[in-house]
């Protein structure tokens, strides 16, 4: 297994190298090199995160892999190549896509994500779990984020490649990605031993809010504050960087993340028609509940006096009674 696993590492490190190489410095890079430069990724950006081009034949990384004397079967365990659907032998997983190597912390390639650069399906390819890469332990980017983020006692999390990688060149030093799974309780174990302060910048679908909303709770049990920043509907950080610059992205979107407790109230607010009284009351209960999970009493009067003065129909008095009860029964 330790034999397997340090060949599959060797693999993996040569094959990113390859793809790299390919990109910058082959004819049949350019269309990649272009399809990164229209979506605003520099030459510096591709130096950073190792990014590269798996080309369009079939069998590239395949000979290379056999010509450096890897074992084949092996590599197909490892997820770098695929065995032929019928005869035997080899093809490349990774085909006409832009790659993204995926670290682990230490920054030793563990995995791949491919993206299409047109409507290929799927969007992404990604490396599939393997002796290597497990999925709910890793973050992409978390070896390059590691020392910023010690450093700043904070952790941005985004969902995907193209977000980490505009919002670093905004000089967003300490973000990391899901890359587009759910974040999972040992992430946020993870997370938690190198700052406890967490920053969710997820994309401004109703997909990615539901993914902050779920993701607060197992932050939060980890021991870590959490505060969410908000993108436009529609929008996500990679394509907010490319229409307002980067320099809004920081001071529109980052900086203004509010505390997790305020995103909630406003996250659960959107299933309520405010102008009619009965929904305007099950809100108000809904939130007071909410807020009744707060551990700092000062925090639970904070957020209460909001909804009061927000709510002028309803006394201060009452809702703090609500929330007395809500307390009485945990
Ligand atoms: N993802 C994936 N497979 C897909 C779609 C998405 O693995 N078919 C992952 C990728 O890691 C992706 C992340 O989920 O980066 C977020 O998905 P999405 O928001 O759809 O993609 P973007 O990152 O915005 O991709 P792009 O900007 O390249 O369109
Ligand atoms: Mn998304
Ligand atoms: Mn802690
Ligand atoms: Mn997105
Ligand atoms: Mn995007």
């Amino acid at each position: 297994q330790q034999q397997e696993k340090s060949a599959l590492l060797k693999a993996h490190e040569f094959a990113a190298k390859l793809y790299n190489y390919i990109l910058g410095n082959t004819d049949q890079g350019k269309v990649a090199l272009e399809y990164l430069r229209s979506r605003g990724v520099s030459d510096k950006l591709i130096e950073t995160f190792q990014i590269g081009y798996a080309p369009a034949m079939w069998d590239t990384l395949v000979k290379q892999l056999e010509k450096r004397g890897f074992d084949l079967a092996l590599m197909e365990k490892g997820g770098l190549i695929s065995a032929r659907s019928e005869g035997d032998g080899y093809l490349d997983k990774f085909r006409e896509r832009i790659i993204f190597p995926i670290c682990d912390a230490s920054g030793k390639v563990i995995g791949f994500g491919g993206r299409a650069m047109g409507d290929a399906q799927p969007k992404y390819l990604n490396s599939p779990e393997t002796v290597l890469f497990n999925k709910s332990r890793t973050l992409y980017n978390m070896h390059l984020a590691k020392p910023n983020v010690r450093k700043l006692q904070k952790t941005v999390i985004f969902e995907g490649y193209m977000d980490v990688i505009k919002a670093w060149e905004a000089g967003v030093l300490n973000g990391v990605a899901t890359m587009g799974t759910a974040l999972t309780k040992e992430h946020a174990g993870l997370l938690n031993r190198n700052s406890e302060q967490i920053v969710l910048c997820y994309d401004g679908d109703s997909a990615g809010q539901s993914a902050a909303f779920k993701s607060i709770p197992l932050l939060e049990e980890a021991g870590c504050r959490v505060n969410v920043a908000m993108l436009p509907d529609g929008r996500d950080p990679d394509d907010y960087v490319s229409n307002f610059g980067f320099e809004r992205f920081v001071r529109e979107i980052v900086e203004p993340a509010v505390p997790s407790m305020k995103y909630k109230l406003l996250y659960i607010r959107k299933n309520f028609k405010m102008h009619e009284d009965g929904d305007r009351v099950r809100y108000l209960q809904t939130a007071i509940k909410s807020i009744a999970g707060l551990a700092s009493p000062i925090e639970r009067e904070h957020y209460l006096k909001q909804l009061s003065s927000e709510f002028p129909e309803s006394s201060f008095e009452a809702l703090k009674q609500d929330l007395s009860e809500h307390l009485l029964q945990s």
